[in-house]
């Protein structure tokens, strides 16, 4: 199956590691053009070298711009310097960092109020700037970087198991809005994929159970049906699958890539 995505223009946030840079890698490979950013001008130049050179694409074919997306002038500066440098935007993948761990009663009003900004608000906001474009070009594909907390709530993780649900439900609610303008709206749930973040999270559990961190890994890879994490290259090809033009008829769904670890209908 061919994807159909030569030439198509995307941004992606939240891009100089994890599955961010993995989504940005294979739409290069798939010929597309794209925007990345994140908030560190030093680790984004280096996913632009490590992109360029993992797919020998030529540099014109990926461009970086910082941008924190807890801010609106940052989303702002970064949404139309985007389309000016890709010349539209065909695609959009909202992703940002995860909150902070912790239970009812560690948070503070502060701490939810930045995990709305990181994982609700900067989504509302990159939107907002970018469809005015996808509706004058008649299409366009936003797909949202959630977690399968928005399936089943994951212990100790009380802020991305709320603010993410909430999220989920603006983009079905926007789904709807924008089905006509032939927009499609989606949500990409990541369970248990092996980056940085699995990795601090994992740290920080060990740390405050006082276990190893190789028992941790054994135990969680146990209880994931598929028998290990997964990878940010299989999570970036689904993405991709569902950012190209094969990917039709399908919108405001959440799609979990968790390797059956939510036992759920
Ligand atoms: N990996 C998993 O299994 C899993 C599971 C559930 C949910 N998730 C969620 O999926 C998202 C991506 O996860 P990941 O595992 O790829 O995380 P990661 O490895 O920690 O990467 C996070 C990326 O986000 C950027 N970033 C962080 N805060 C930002 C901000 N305010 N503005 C712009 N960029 C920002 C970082 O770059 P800079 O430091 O340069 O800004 C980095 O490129 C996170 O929200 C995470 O919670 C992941």
């Amino acid at each position: 199956m061919k994807l159909g995505l030569q030439g198509a223009r995307f941004l992606v946030t939240a891009a100089s590691s994890g599955l961010g840079c993995a989504i940005a890698t294979e739409l290069v490979r798939e010929g597309c053009q794209i925007v990345i950013s994140s908030r560190q001008k030093d680790r984004l130049d280096s996913a632009v070298s490590r992109i360029l050179t993992q797919t020998g694409a030529s540099s014109s074919a990926i461009h970086a711009i910082t941008a924190d997306v807890t801010n609106r002038d940052d989303i702002e500066h970064l949404v139309r310097g985007a389309k000016e440098v890709l010349g539209g935007l065909d695609g959009l993948v909202t992703n940002a960092g995860g909150p902070p761990t912790g239970r009812f009663e560690e948070i503070t009003d502060e701490e939810w109020l930045s995990a709305f900004n990181l994982n609700l608000l900067s989504v509302v906001r990159l939107i907002r700037a970018a469809l005015p474009v996808m509706q004058k070009q008649g299409a366009g594909k936003i797909l949202n970087i959630s977690s399968i907390s928005v399936k089943q709530p994951i212990p100790n993780l009380i802020l991305s198991n709320s603010i993410r649900t909430g999220t989920m439900a603006m983009l079905k609610t926007l789904a709807m809005e924008v089905a006509k303008d032939n927009i499609q709206v989606l949500n990409l749930a990541p369970g248990r994929i092996h980056t940085d973040r699995l990795q601090s999270l994992n740290n920080e559990r060990a740390k405050r159970e006082g276990r190893l961190l190789a028992d941790i890994q054994a135990e969680e890879q146990q209880n994931i049906p598929i028998g290990r994490y997964g990878t940010p290259e299989e999570f970036a090809k689904l993405a991709t699958f569902l950012l190209s033009p094969v990917n039709s008829f399908m919108t405001g769904q959440t799609i979990l890539a968790d390797g059956g670890v939510i036992r759920s209908l």
